[in-house]
């Protein structure tokens, strides 16, 4: 499925923006001469905007040499229209992620942007010993190039923890350490895509950093809907063949759920009947309040799952430092990928975080990190409860995030931008959306960077732009 973001806040026209994207494209090879391009009704309804907008671009392309209209086939990217040039320019805002200092960030603003850990509790004085240690007593050879899949005392610590905690079943073989699960998640891609499109099937919602990264890496996604237990697989396409399926089991994103042992079992049945894979995205699991945390869907199948992990939640995202745990086969054309891309992973980091694994102050900084954003998450609930009464709390009670719902509330840009006026960041679902119109007065509120008096004055500003 063909997706792209379109920008609702912009002076530029949705038809501008939608022609200058589907150009830049055909430009590039991206959709290729001979492909057939989606119904204006489909494409219409995997970017959320009007079918006579798509049908006005669709002309415009066609009347430009762009397409061309084969009688009862449909409309088709035309040969010769395939020009690389250095840049191409589409008129529209970037497609990544906003960078960390930019005006969203700003200083001053009680910012609820999800997934961003409290890095005023990064243990310093800890990380700063063992990196000395490390720095005096590592032999030569580690300040030269490594391999790619990384350190063995990193994969065999990680190997070890993720058994006991997240019930991973691999051997430390089976690991390749990553520039986080960005990383990991770009070169999955790759890897599955074999030299075609990949096609993969997103929950959606899902992460717009996610979604960025594999439409940066040229995949065409397949939104498969999530309600309040995660992903529905009696919605995954029974007559497209996905390359692999990206899920977020423990603790979905944003909407927070966690996904029931009878539909893991049915993902898990459907990839075997599709022969594709899953790729499990665990990135906040430790952190859960309630209960324990329920295992990886990897044990359930390590032929048919590939796991991945970050350090970026549970200790900062500054580190860089993510896995892939894949079947055996797979693991040399990983490694391969690697090197490629950027040969590996800092060995100096990987061996301050073994010794900081080995020491046993990993579990510790998880265990001191739980009680924090557990206490984060109830000052969020309680403000919320106080000023916001008619307000539905959803998603378990994990991670560093959780999902507001305000029955009779649109969370409009406009909306959200009124709120940001008050001083206040929140993220309307909607913009994590695929398919629109699902989830109009729900918003994002992330917790972890922030102390408790912010959380609290920061609802209480909520309450006030919209009341
Ligand atoms: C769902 C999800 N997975 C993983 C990550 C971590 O990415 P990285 O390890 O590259 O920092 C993020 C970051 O925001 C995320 O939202």
């Amino acid at each position: 499925m063909l997706w792209f973001p379109v920008d609702r806040t912009s002076t530029t026209s949705l038809t501008v923006q939608v022609y200058e994207q589907l150009r830049k494209r055909i430009l590039q090879k991206e959709l290729r001469e001979g492909e057939r391009l989606l119904s204006s009704r489909e494409l219409a309804s995997s970017i959320g905007v009007s079918r006579n907008i798509i049908m006005e671009v669709y002309d415009r392309l066609l009347a430009e040499g762009y397409l061309e209209v084969r009688p009862q086939s449909g409309t088709y990217i035309a040969a010769g229209s395939h020009f690389p040039t250095a840049a191409v320019d589409d008129g529209c805002e970037e497609t990544l992620p906003p960078a960390a200092g930019s005006k969203q960030l700003a200083e001053g603003k009680i910012d609820f942007r999800a997934a961003h850990p409290a890095a005023d509790y990064f243990p310093r004085a800890i990380w700063g010993r063992l990196a000395k240690e490390v720095c005096t007593h590592t032999p030569e050879r580690a300040f030269g190039y490594a391999s790619p899949e990384g350190t063995p005392e990193l994969r065999e610590m990680l190997a070890r923890y993720l058994q006991l905690a997240r019930g991973v079943r691999c051997h430390p073989d089976q690991i390749v350490i990553t520039s986080g699960a960005t990383q990991a998640l770009h070169l999955i891609t790759d890897l599955l895509s074999k030299d075609k499109q990949a096609r993969i099937a997103v929950e959606d919602p899902v992460t717009d950093e996610m979604r960025t990264i594999f439409t940066y890496a040229g995949a065409s996604l397949i939104p498969v809907p999530v309600d309040d237990k995660g992903i529905r697989p009696e919605e995954l396409p029974e007559h497209e063949r996905p390359d692999f399926i990206f899920v977020i089991p423990s603790h979905q994103f944003p909407l927070g759920g966690t996904l029931p042992i009878q539909r893991r079992i049915q993902l898990i049945e459907y990839a075997r009947r599709m022969d594709c894979f899953i790729v499990e995205d665990d990135y906040d699991s430790e952190f859960t309040y309630e209960g324990a945390p329920v295992h990886s869907l990897q044990g359930l199948d390590p032929e048919r799952v590939i796991y991945v992990g970050t350090f970026s939640k549970i200790l900062s995202p500054a580190l860089r430092i993510g896995y892939a745990v894949l079947p055996i086969q797979y693991v040399e054309a990983y490694r391969r990928l690697k090197w490629f891309a950027d040969r590996h992973t800092s060995t100096l980091e990987q061996l301050v975080l073994a010794r900081f694994m080995d020491e046993g102050c990993f579990d510790r900084h998880i265990r001191r990190m739980r009680k924090i954003y557990r206490k984060r998450r109830e000052t969020l609930v309680s403000a919320l409860r106080r000023h916001l009464p008619g307000a539905r709390i959803l998603g378990e009670s994990a991670g560093m995030h959780l999902v507001v719902e305000i029955p009779g509330v649109r969370f409009t840009p406009a909306r959200i931008r009124q709120i940001r006026e008050q001083n206040v960041l929140v993220y309307a679902v909607e913009d994590y959306a695929i398919v629109k119109g699902r989830h109009e007065s729900r918003i994002v509120m992330g917790y972890g960077a922030l102390p408790p008096e912010a959380i609290q004055e920061g609802v209480a500003c909520l309450a006030k732009a919209l009341w």
